[in-house]
């Protein structure tokens, strides 16, 4: 099994390699340093924005976690944030609907619920939260992460190429 993990220098992306590594799978990373210290994987630095890189590295895959992503509304503009998430995301399947790769486990998060970055005080419908609960979403990020599952269920190339995939936690897939 040779997995891409997308974002894997990132904090749950470090003990995710690892685990990927000891079982044995060929594991490739990308993400935007130029240089990575986890051992045990094969690291590229790639932006998922730059559609080209991130094809070669797609290349021979057989999964992808994707997990790439500006996980805070703190940090970046909003645009810079809605790009990576977004656009990345939709580059990431894409790439992987042209190489061939079926198979996508991708992070979501339960903003796409609303909650934390939030900017009113919502409360839940219900809880214990499952995927049925309806979406909710005051700031870019989740609105960003509602997107994120919209395209794993809606890109054209990915249900064409009949990608199976997973957005966590949701457990929204195909
Ligand atoms: N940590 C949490 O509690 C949590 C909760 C819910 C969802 N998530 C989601 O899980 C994923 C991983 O989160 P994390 O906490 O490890 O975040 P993180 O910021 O530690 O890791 C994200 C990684 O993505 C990389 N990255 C950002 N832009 C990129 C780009 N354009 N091209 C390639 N790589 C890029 C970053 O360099 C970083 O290493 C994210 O999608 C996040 O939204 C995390």
């Amino acid at each position: 099994m040779r997995v891409l993990i997308t974002g894997g220098a990132g904090r749950v992306g470090r003990p995710l390699c690892e685990h990927f590594a000891r079982k044995g799978w060929d594991v490739r990373v990308i993400d935007l340093a130029p240089e990575s210290s986890i051992a045990g994987v094969q690291y590229a630095q790639c932006d998922i924005l730059d559609f080209d890189a991130l094809s070669k590295q797609m290349a021979g895959c057989d999964a992808v976690a994707h997990l790439a992503a500006i996980p805070s509304t703190l940090t970046h503009p909003n645009a810079t944030l809605f790009s990576v998430n977004v656009s990345g995301t939709c580059n990431v399947f894409e790439a992987a609907a042209r190489a061939g790769v079926k198979r996508i486990a991708q992070a979501s998060s339960i903003n796409a619920l609303g909650g934390y970055w939030g900017c009113d005080d919502r409360q839940f419908d219900y809880f214990p939260l499952d995927e049925n609960h309806r979406l909710h979403s005051t700031d870019a990020y989740s609105f960003s992460k509602q997107l994120v599952e919209e395209i794993a269920a809606l890109l054209p190339s990915a249900r064409r190429h009949q990608q199976r995939f997973i957005s966590l936690p949701r457990r929204l897939e195909r």
